[in-house]
């Protein structure tokens, strides 16, 4: 198993670049399922999720290539062949080691009219539901069964008809889900409270590129006029928007006052007004140049509490970032999380470091230090965002920090290490038995 081992201290400058956006990336996956040919899509991340949801993609027949396995040329490009889709399962073994496979629910769905997908399992912060998925599914007509911890679902003959649904609470997985399999359903489809996310308004962006009619992209209120098939297309991911804020957020616990960094490849507005505006309020400078958003360092953070909400809301993905952001604040401040119910394991690994913050029920009140360092130690990752927060907490802390268990990191953080010593840090990736 991997750790990185982080020596804190060394300032952080120069350059970081952005990479496709992992949760942007799975959909497009899933919906390229949809069109019977070859789909190409570019400005993949290289992660294991992809890894893990192109073999998701296989189980169907599909013949899926991932170009940084064999072409330096185009190293973030994905070709899938969807022309002929002969088994109709996700299975558990792959399911369970990521929960986005359950899109392929939607997927099987809305090509060949039947799934069995495994059900995707809880996580480290709660037991990640998909009642919103199946609710969904049923209102389109399709049967849904369970069986041995897999959904097994079936459109009725001729097929899913359009519903009118609404999602309570707003759900990003939910939405995706449902507009798979609406995209060529007979009839109409209406989602009210529907996911605004960009990882969701560019799906559905490649969903009208296949063919499909789509409108209310970016609004609560989707409409889709199903369509008889989709037509196989090439496309180009977003850039991944959490590590955009992660790095916004690195930059202001770790580079000097006066020094810039400067991140590539960007797309700020996916961030989101909460975000950006909470960020603007720490007195922590940035200009945003198209697709570049320079940072520069500061002496004193202010202290800035933050809710999590659904976009444009402040995501819940960049929380744990910012508590650590917080840590160094120059007073105390809270976070609160309302999108899941448990969403705080890193903060007892940073409270090890140091730190002195209190979980109140779904609130984290943080005691700002005004830049005290951090003391390096052993921690624990316990999921992709709470694993990058304690990364973030060793670029300051003094000495060495242990992060334990980056197999979670590297589920949605392309080169991580090797991006940050390539901007001043010393870090390094080591194997360890536990
Ligand atoms: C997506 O998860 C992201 N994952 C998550 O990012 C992100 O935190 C989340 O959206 C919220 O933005 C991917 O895109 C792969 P939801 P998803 O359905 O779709 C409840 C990361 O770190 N809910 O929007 O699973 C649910 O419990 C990951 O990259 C139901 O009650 O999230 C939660 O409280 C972590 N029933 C809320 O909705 C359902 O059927 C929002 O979840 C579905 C969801």
């Amino acid at each position: 198993m991997d750790k990185l081992v982080i020596k804190g201290g060394n300032p952080l400058r120069g350059r970081l670049h952005v990479g496709g956006s992992k949760n942007t990336a799975l959909p497009l996956m899933a919906a390229a399922l949809l069109g019977d040919g070859v789909s190409t899509i570019h400005n993949m991340p290289v992660l294991q999720d992809v890894y893990t949801f192109a073999n998701v993609l296989r189980v169907t027949g599909a013949r899926v290539e991932f170009r940084p396995d064999f072409d330096a040329n185009t190293p973030d490009t994905l070709v899938v062949d969807a022309s002929s889709i002969n088994h109709f399962e996700a299975p558990y073994d792959l399911v369970k080691q990521m929960r986005a496979s359950f899109y392929m629910l939607g997927a099987l769905l809305g090509r060949c009219g039947q799934a069995r997908v495994s059900l995707p399992g809880g996580c480290a912060w709660g037991p990640r539901p998909v009642d919103l998925h199946l609710k969904g599914m049923e209102a389109l007509g399709a049967n849904i069964e369970m069986d041995q911890g897999y959904v097994v679902a079936e459109a009725p003959e001729g097929g899913l008809h359009g519903a009118h649904i609404r999602f309570e609470p707003s759900s990003v997985g939910a939405t995706i889900n449902v507009m798979l399999a609406a995209s060529t359903a007979n009839g109409t489809t209406v989602l009210d409270n529907a996911a605004a996310e960009p990882d969701v308004v560019v799906f559905g962006e490649m969903l009208q590129a296949m063919g499909a009619k789509v409108s209310g992209l970016g609004t609560t209120t989707i409409t889709i006029e199903g369509v008889d098939k989709l037509s196989p297309v090439e496309f180009n991911n977003c850039p991944d928007r959490i590590e955009l804020g992660t790095y916004m957020i690195a930059a202001a616990i770790a580079t000097p006052a006066g020094e810039e960094l400067v991140i590539t490849g960007a797309e700020p507005d996916h961030l989101g007004d909460d975000f950006l505006n909470a960020f603007r309020k720490t007195g922590v400078p940035f200009e945003i140049d198209g697709d570049t958003v320079t940072v520069t360092g500061v002496e004193t953070i202010q202290p800035v509490s933050i809710t999590t909400s659904p976009y444009p809301g402040f995501p819940t993905d960049l929380q744990a970032q910012w508590s650590v952001m917080m840590t160094q604040a120059n007073g105390a401040s809270s976070i609160t999380e309302t999108v899941y119910s448990d969403r705080f394991k890193h903060i007892p690994e940073l409270n090890r470091m140091g730190a002195a913050c209190r979980v109140d029920d779904h609130v984290v009140m943080v005691q700002g230090k005004n830049g005290t360092a951090l003391q390096g130690t052993n921690v624990m990752s316990t999921d992709l965002r709470a694993s990058v927060s304690l990364v973030l907490a060793g670029l300051i802390a003094e000495g060495e920090t242990h992060v334990l268990r980056v197999y979670h990191l590297d589920r949605g953080y392309e080169n991580l290490e090797g991006k940050l010593a390539g901007a001043g840090i010393d870090v390094r990736r080591e194997e360890y038995q536990e």
